[in-house]
């Protein structure tokens, strides 16, 4: 290909590593900001209803506070959207502990005491928190998260299955997950005259900015987002969330620079969270294992205040060759917390239900599942007849099969036995779509020989900062050392957020097309000092208008293989092996830790995470780390994550897709499944609690 053959590809450690584990890479709330004030957030108690009144006496009365705000005395916002923005616009209560009131302080811990002084009087009114599958209210939106379509049907799916010599049905539920990223949600924000800077745990620089200048009907130059570094999201910091907006109105109303951490607890509320689905599959197949029908429908929940229906069923649309096919979402709006993106929102829960389904009818025609899988590959997407820009689910399923050892395996569910553990192992697909956004990005060569690169990206712990650079120096044909890639900060312009799996694939495209016009204009001052400041810039958003359709998807292929102690129902998952296809792999090293964290969030998912609301308060009670579990290095054993060559030519100048969330996916049917094997006891409920194992 062009020059990104020296250091795209290699395995350079992480440009900030070192200021991360000695504590010098600076968080958002870290910034120094002189003068600045705390705010402590006062969180509704009651499910639904209003604030008669809110009062603050005694909260002002103790020493340090400045003041108690409420929907009666803060700056009006322009209406947005996202209706959880409108923070503190109304005395409308619509979920247990959204924000009522909030009390700024001079230190931290006064305005938590504070706000626990505060007052509030309620007006209650009746509510519904549960997702009832015979709800009458359930709805079947036009359109779902991402673009898709709420339902899509081809052929005849009802008449295959009736005709069908061998049918699977069957009903999966997923809980809801939290995200719950390692730096909990906070922003420094102040204001200088009209215009507002805020520093973030952040996903997405630019489009907060221009979130925040919306609310506050400011030119989008009036607000800067500065985001350094970020300690995971997970999706959860993919979208301005209300402490953002609580912090930059909260600074406006006091007039001095504020700060907002929110606590752990807190973060359950008000930073979204995973739906819960409820989800049934109906496969129809020959007897030869090919796959007739498809049938998939999945029940999730949103809020009252946001209309948000994760695309659970997307993957069963392009995953497997089959002439007749329905696919639905359905959505019941109940007085919670709203939903939004969590890693792999869509593909993780339903890919749960369906590579689970696929399993289920391996048995049922008395087949390998790798095999059954195979034998469905199909030729062009089924839903568009859109090719394929690269499709290498097969690659992986045969690589991953012959390094996990899979051939010769007894399909006897229940039958191995070491002590008191039976053993079993598992296989599932993974797959998640290539998005890309137009970004824009500057390369500035210095007279001392070094370059500059700005653009607004973001590392929220991938290693994208790392990546950036290797495009980078490829592009500019120098050692990555003698460039500097500067990223989170909105100012640079509009970029994708970090998010979707798209924030590299999206950011190189712009970073690479700014560093070759810089050579280019170089090239033409043949080898002179190039003047202080000689910069080029970079717009993608002529090259997506001109992207050619295809189907662009990453694939893989996880092997799981469990142990359950008979006696307590306990499930190990002794190893788990991840083969990916996802293009070119710019950083092997912070590839390969992508691929292993989104596996470790798929066991965590397959048998710890769920969040549980108690309908009598309409409150998540196991809302901390403690009653949420999420996996911990006890729970991850042997693992392993690898990729296949891919080179796929309709992609972007580095040919990469997203890797962040396919690892995710499909993990927890491959855990799922082995543990099936494991006792011959189906698990089509997640998480796999030892009260679910027999
Ligand atoms: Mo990811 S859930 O798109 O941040």
């Amino acid at each position: 290909m062009t020059t990104l053959d020296k250091v795209v590809g290699g395995a350079p450690v992480r440009i900030e590593g070192r200021d991360k584990v000695t504590g010098t890479a600076r968080y958002a709330y870290e910034y120094p900001v002189p003068d600045a004030v705390y705010v402590w957030p006062v969180q509704s108690t009651i499910v639904r209803g209003r604030v008669r009144s809110v009062d603050g006496a005694a909260a002002l009365a103790l020493p340090g506070v400045i003041a108690v705000l409420d929907s009666g005395n803060v700056p009006r916002l322009r209406p947005v959207q996202d209706a959880e923005l409108a923070v503190l616009q109304s005395a409308n209560v619509a979920y247990r502990g959204q924000i009522v009131a909030a009390v700024v302080a001079n230190t931290l811990e006064g305005a938590c005491e504070a706000a626990s002084a505060v007052r509030v009087d309620y007006e209650e009114e009746e509510y519904d928190v549960v997702l009832d599958p015979g709800s009458p209210r359930i709805t079947s939106p036009e359109k779902v998260n991402a673009g898709f379509t709420g339902t899509v049907d081809w052929g005849d799916a009802e008449g295959a299955l009736a005709a069908a010599p061998v049918v699977v049905d069957a009903a999966y539920t997923t809980p809801t997950e939290h995200a719950s990223p390692m730096e909990p949600h906070a922003t420094v924000a102040f204001w200088e005259g009209e215009t507002l800077t805020i520093y973030n745990a952040d996903q997405a620089p630019w489009m907060s900015a221009t979130a925040i200048a919306q609310l506050f009907g400011l030119p989008e130059s009036a607000v800067s987002v500065v985001a350094d570094h970020v300690g995971g999201g997970f999706g959860s910091k993919a979208a301005t969330r209300p402490p953002t907006v609580l912090a930059a109105l909260a600074a406006r109303a006091v007039r001095r620079p504020v700060k907002v951490a929110l606590t752990r607890q807190q973060m359950f509320a008000l930073v979204s969270y995973r739906t819960p689905t409820v989800q049934r599959v109906r496969l129809g197949a020959e007897r030869d294992g090919r796959l007739t029908a498809v049938w998939h429908d999945a029940l999730q929940q949103s809020s009252k205040l946001v209309e948000y229906t994760e695309q659970t069923v997307s993957p069963s649309r392009m995953m497997y060759a089959t002439p007749n096919s329905h696919t639905a979402h359905r959505l019941l709006r109940l007085d919670v917390p709203s939903p939004s993106w969590m890693r792999a929102p869509g593909e993780a829960p339903g890919m749960f239900a369906l590579e689970s389904a696929m399993d289920e009818l391996a048995y049922a025609l008395g087949m390998d599942p790798v095999q059954l899988r195979i034998a469905n590959e199909p030729s062009a997407d089924p839903e568009s007849g859109l090719p394929f820009s690269s499709r290498n689910l097969v690659a992986c399923l045969r690589e991953g099969a012959a390094r996990f050892g899979w051939a010769g395996r007894d399909p006897t569910p229940g039958v191995r036995e070491d002590g008191r553990w039976l053993v079993g192992t598992g296989v599932a697909s993974s797959t998640y779509p290539v998005y890309t956004r137009a970004s824009t990005a500057a390369a500035y060569a210095e007279p001392t020989g070094r370059f500059v690169v700005e653009i607004a990206a973001v590392d929220i712990g991938t290693g994208a900062r790392t990546a950036l650079t290797q495009v980078a120096a490829d592009e500019l044909g120098v050692p990555m050392d003698r460039v500097t890639v500067r990223v989170g900060r909105s100012a640079f312009g509009p970029a994708a957020l970090a998010g979707g799996s798209m924030g590299t694939a999206s950011w190189s495209w712009a970073v690479s097309k700014a560093c070759r016009a810089l050579v280019k204009d170089l090239d033409e001052r043949s080898g002179l000092v190039p003047p202080e400041g000689l910069g080029a810039w970079a717009d993608t958003a002529e090259d997506l208008a001109e992207w050619k359709r295809f189907s662009r998807h990453s694939f893989g292929a996880q092997f799981a293989e469990v142990r359950v102690d008979r006696d307590s129902g306990q499930v190990r998952v002794e190893r788990l092996l991840g083969i990916f296809a996802a293009g070119r792999i710019i950083n092997s090293r912070t590839a390969r830790s992508q691929f292993l964290g989104g596996m470790t969030m798929g066991i965590s998912m397959a048998l710890h995470e769920a969040l549980e609301l108690d309908p009598r308060f309409g409150d998540f009670v196991n809302h901390d780390l403690a009653g949420y579990h999420i996996a911990a290095n006890a729970d991850v054993r042997g693992i392993e994550a690898d990729w296949i060559d891919e080179q796929d030519d309709e992609l972007n100048p580095v040919g990469a897709k997203g890797i962040g969330e396919v690892g995710i996916v499909g993990t927890a049917a491959a855990i799922a499944n082995a543990v099936f094997h494991a006792t011959g006891f189906r698990q089509r409920d997640l998480p796999i609690t030892l009260e679910r194992v027999r």
